[in-house]
C-alpha cells in the first residue's frame, strides 16, 4: 500500500473520506461534497442512523456530481476528545471497509475540528498510521478464496495543510509500523516454519538497516555457560540460538546502551511437564517477546534513532523427548546460580535468566527491559487490556506507564517483594523454577529479578495476555499476532534516551 500526503482536495477519483462532527454538522470538505452532489449526502445522512459519533461511517456509492467512486462520511465525535487514537481508529475503520472491497484508492479530506488539540501534521500522520496498521494481512499460507481477501486498496492519500510536517512525522511512524509488522509476522508464523534458526535468519535481515547482528549457536553457548537456556532446548530437534542485535545511533557511539531482552520460545509444548492439548494451541506465539524486541530494533534502526540499543533474544523450542530436560534436573545458569527445574513448562524464565546475564555482563546497559509471554496467570489478572509490569526502579516504571498510555499499549504495575521471593526456595539448589500455587506472575518476575545485577534499572513486561488476540480484533490490529511492545518501547526510547 502506497501512502502519500498532499494539499487538501475533494476532486480525486476513488473513495473520498469526509467528516462530520457529533450531532451531524458537516466539516467544510463535507459541506462542499454535499453541495456538489446536490444534497445527496445530507439526504443519505437523514435516512441513516449516522450521528457523527467517533468511528461511525456512512457510505454513499457513486455520487452524482463528483469524480469520487464513493463518499465515506466519518464521525469525528466530540472535537475536544479528538486526538491521535481517534484519528488512527477513524482511518483504520475506513481502510478496514475498503481494503478488499474492490476500491483501489482512497483520499482523506478530514478538516481538523475546531476545539481539537491536534496539529494538522499530526492529524495527517496519524491518519496514515491508522490506515497502515489496519492494512496488515497474513495470507502467506492461504491458497483458496484469494480473490475475496486479497487487498485491492493500493493508494492512500491524506490531504493536509502541512505536507512537509506530515511527511516528517510519518517517517518515524512508518518505521514503527514496519517494526510492528515484522513482529506480527514472526508471531503469526507457524512453528514448523519459524524454529530458532529460521527466526535468527530473519533477525539477521536487520543488517540491511545498519543493525549489527550476531548469532550464537549451541556450541558457543555451552562454552560460555548458558546452561539454563540450553536445558530448555535440549529436547528439541532444533538447535537453540541466541541473537544479539546492536543499533549504535547515538552521537557518542561508546555510550552505555539501553537493552531489551526477549523470550523466544518458538513452540512451548511444556516439555516433559507437557501441556494439555487445549493449552498447547497458540504456543507458537511464545516467542512474542523476542518478536517485539526484533520489531523494536527494526523500528529504531529504520527511524535512525539517536540511541545505542541492544536487543538480545533467546530462541529455543521446548519439547519432550529422550533428551529433554527432566523435572528434578538442576542446571547451573550463566550467572553461576543453580536452579532446580521442577516444572519444565516454567521454561521462559530459564531462557530469560541466561539472556539477561549475558546482556548485563557484556553491555553494562543503562537499563534492561525484558519482554516475555511468561505466565498464564497474567491473563487471569489483566486480560488483554494491559501488559503486566514489574520493575525495580520507580522512574523507569513511570516512564513506561506514560509511554504505554500514549501509544495505546498500556501496562499495569504489580508488586515485587521478599515474601514472594521466598517462595522460590529449593531443597537442594539456589532456587526452584516455580513458586507456589498463587501469585504465579509475581513469583515468575521474582525469579527473573534474581538475575538482575547490582543497581541496574530493570523492568519485566509479562505480555502473555497482549502478544496475540483470540477474541474480538482491535481496530488497529487485524491479526492474531499483535506486535505489542514495539510502539511503547520506541516511544519510551524517543522520549527519554535519545539525543
Ligand atoms: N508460555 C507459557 C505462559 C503462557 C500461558 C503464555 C498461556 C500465554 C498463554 C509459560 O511458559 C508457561 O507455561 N507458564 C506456566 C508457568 C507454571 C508452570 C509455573 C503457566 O503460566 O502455567
Ligand atoms: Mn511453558
Ligand atoms: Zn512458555
Amino acid at each position: 500500500m502506497q501512502l502519500s500526503f498532499s494539499a487538501p482536495s475533494t476532486t480525486g477519483t476513488g473513495a473520498l473520506v469526509i467528516a462530520a462532527l457529533e450531532g451531524g454538522a458537516f466539516t467544510a470538505a463535507a459541506a462542499e461534497a454535499d453541495r456538489k452532489t446536490g444534497g445527496a449526502l445530507k439526504r443519505a445522512l437523514d435516512a441513516s442512523r449516522f450521528s457523527g459519533k467517533a468511528a461511525q461511517i456512512l457510505e454513499v456509492l457513486a455520487p452524482a456530481g463528483m469524480k469520487a467512486s464513493r463518499l465515506l462520511l466519518v464521525g469525528l465525535g466530540k472535537p475536544a476528545e479528538f486526538d491521535r487514537p481517534q484519528a488512527e481508529e477513524l482511518a483504520a475503520g475506513v481502510v478496514g471497509r475498503l481494503l478488499a472491497s474492490g476500491e483501489s484508492a482512497v483520499t482523506f479530506a478530514i478538516d481538523l475540528p475546531k476545539g481539537s488539540k491536534m496539529k494538522p501534521a499530526s492529524l495527517a500522520a496519524h491518519l496514515a498510521m491508522g490506515a497502515k496498521l489496519r492494512s496488515y494481512t497474513f495470507h502467506r499460507y492461504r491458497t483458496k478464496g484469494l480473490d475475496e481477501i486479497t487487498p485491492t486498496l493500493k493508494k492512500v492519500a491524506v490531504g493536509t495543510s502541512d505536507v512537509p510536517g506530515a511527511r516528517k512525522s510519518w517517517q518515524a511512524l512508518s518505521a514503527i509500523a514496519e517494526g510492528m509488522f515484522l513482529a506480527r509476522d514472526l508471531v503469526n508464523e507457524p512453528p514448523n516454519v519459524l524454529y530458532p534458526a529460521e527466526f535468527a535468519r530473519r533477525a539477521r535481515a536487520l543488517t540491511k538497516l545498519g543493525v549489527k547482528v550476531e548469532v550464537l549457536g549451541v556450541a558457543q553457548m555451552r562454552k560460555l555457560g548458558l546452561n539454563a537456556l540450553l536445558g530448555v532446548g535440549q529436547g528439541s530437534a532444533h538447535d537453540s540460538q541466541l541473537v544479539v542485535m546492536q543499533w549504535n545511533g547515538a552521537r557518542g557511539k561508546k555510550g552505555a546502551p539501553v537493552a531489551f531482552v526477549g523470550k523466544g520460545v518458538c513452540f512451548d509444548s511444556g516439555g516433559l511437564s507437557l501441556k494439555p492439548s487445549a493449552s498447547m494451541m497458540g504456543m507458537k506465539g511464545d516467542m512474542g517477546g523476542a518478536a517485539a524486541v526484533t520489531g523494536l530494533m527494526h523500528a529504531l534502526a529504520a527511524r535512525k534513532a539517536k540511541v545505542n540499543a541492544v536487543g538480545v533474544i533467546g530462541l529455543v523450542e521446548n519439547m519432550p523427548s529422550g533428551t529433554a530436560q527432566r523435572p528434578d534436573d538442576v542446571v547451573k545458569s550463566l550467572s553461576g546460580q543453580t536452579i532446580e527445574v521442577l516444572n519444565t513448562d516454567a521454561e521462559g524464565r530459564l531462557v530469560l535468566a541466561d539472556a539477561l546475564t549475558y546482556t548485563q555482563k557484556r553491555f553494562k546497559p543503562q537499563f534492561v527491559i525484558d519482554l516475555a509471554t511468561l505466565t498464564g496467570a497474567i491473563m487471569v489478572a489483566l486480560g488483554g487490556e494491559h501488559a503486566g509490569l514489574f520493575c525495580n526502579d520507580d522512574t523507569l516504571a513511570e516512564r513506561l506507564a506514560q509511554a504505554g498510555r500514549e501509544e495505546g499499549e498500556p501496562v499495569w504495575r504489580l508488586p515485587l517483594g521478599s515474601g514472594y521471593d521466598k517462595m522460590l526456595k529449593s531443597k537442594i539448589a539456589d532456587m526452584k523454577n516455580i513458586g507456589g500455587p498463587h501469585a504465579g506472575s509475581i513469583t515468575a518476575a521474582q525469579f527473573i529479578q534474581r538475575f538482575v545485577e547490582g543497581k541496574t534499572p530493570w523492568a519485566h513486561l509479562d505480555i502473555a495476555g497482549v502478544a496475540w488476540q483470540d477474541g474480538e480484533q482491535k481496530a488497529l490490529i487485524p491479526s492474531w499476532g499483535t506486535g505489542w511492545g514495539v510502539r511503547v518501547l520506541s516511544r519510551l526510547t524517543a522520549d527519554h534516551y535519545e539525543g
